[in-house]
């Protein structure tokens, strides 16, 4: 009989195998992955901190038996003015045989804990082939929102870029170049559809700050000096397969509205490619919103999807009935 426990550091062990054979079980998807070798001791110890900060998780049995597991955190004005809570690729599994019933069971359990605390946003990350939990999370009214995707480093095609046009890394002595462009890409995401309200943190900081910092990355495409197109690189993604050191993670695109859908952010994307195969990359990874029309488009294009991370909104119209 399906029973469930709170989640505690006791735990954490049989987690790391639950997630070790979805991963397996993923892993036939694509012909390069990212290495859950390499991402394992980093797991131990996401999972250690989600158990000692989090309230909000629980363990699932079937009688003795550890068969799965749903933790996450909480991040605080999600989508609106109430806290969010959020389950990361590593804060959830179930054994296969118990997929669904499972998922139900934990999501009935924790919503509930959830909700009374205030907390309306829901959002989990699942592999984009794991069909079962996709669908029984799709029927418990969450939809897509984060795209995982991933392309190897292959450079079996030939450079496209035009010869008035030369790549420049971005430093700290012309970073002002790029400014406007960045402003732009700021701005892109306020606008329909996706509606995300940017940070009014000051533009120039917030670009001297990432290119400060280590194994991140800024270039432009210059068209005769004119900075036309930036693009934002750093080692370490949002989830834990990400630690992988041979994948590098873009995480910013930008091409001057008057000349997109020129071929230019794909001739961008093959020089990076080239930029980042002469450091040693194998693997290049992007994460990104899925109603990102154009970007999303443009992902797709190129890179593999490999997770989706799905979200319900709770009315807070329930706040006032309990
Ligand atoms: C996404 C973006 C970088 C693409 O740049 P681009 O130079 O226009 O791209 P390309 O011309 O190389 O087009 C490659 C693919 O992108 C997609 N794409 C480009 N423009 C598009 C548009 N207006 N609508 C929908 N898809 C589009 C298409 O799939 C296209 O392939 P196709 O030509 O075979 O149809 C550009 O539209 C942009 O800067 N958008 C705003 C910022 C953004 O979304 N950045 C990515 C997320 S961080």
């Amino acid at each position: 009989m399906l029973q469930i426990k709170r989640y505690t550091a006791k735990n954490i062990d049989d987690s790391i195998q639950l997630l070790h054979d979805l991963y397996l079980e993923q892993l036939e998807h694509y012909p390069l992955f990212l290495s859950f070798t390499l991402a394992k001791e980093q797991l131990k110890i996401r999972l250690e901190n989600l158990s000692k900060h989090s309230k909000y998780g629980y363990a699932l049995y079937d009688d003795d038996l550890f068969i799965g597991f749903i933790i996450g955190h909480v991040i605080p004005s999600l989508w609106g003015k109430y806290d969010g809570f959020f389950s990361p690729l590593h804060g959830n599994a179930i054994k296969q045989k118990y997929r669904k019933r499972g998922y139900q069971y934990l999501y009935q359990h924790i919503s509930d804990e959830l909700v009374s605390n205030n907390i309306l946003s829901h959002a989990i990350t699942l592999y984009t082939n794991d069909d079962v939990s996709m669908n029984t999370w799709f029927h418990l009214g969450f939809g897509l929102r984060l795209i995982d995707s991933i392309k190897p480093i292959d450079l079996t095609s030939q450079s496209t870029l035009p010869n008035n046009f030369q790549i420049q890394r971005v430093t700290q002595e012309n970073f002002k170049d790029i400014l406007p462009l960045h402003k732009n890409l700021r701005f892109y995401f306020e606008k329909a559809p996706l509606f995300m309200p940017q940070s009014e943190e000051d533009e120039a900081k917030e670009i001297k700050d990432f290119i400060n910092q280590e194994n991140q990355y800024m270039y432009a495409l210059c068209q005769q000096g004119k900075a036309v197109a930036l693009m934002k690189l750093k080692e370490l993604g949002e989830n834990y397969l990400t630690q992988d050191k041979n994948a590098i993670h873009i995480c910013g695109l930008y091409v001057d509205e008057h000349l997109q859908g020129q071929g230019i952010a794909s001739a961008f994307l093959y020089e990076i490619e080239t930029i980042f195969h002469q450091k040693g990359y194998t693997l290049l990874g992007v994460d990104f919103e899925s109603f990102n029309v154009k970007g999303a488009n443009f992902w797709h294009k190129y890179f593999t999807p490999y997770t989706y991370t799905l979200t319900r909104r709770i009315d807070e119209n329930i706040l006032k009935r309990n």
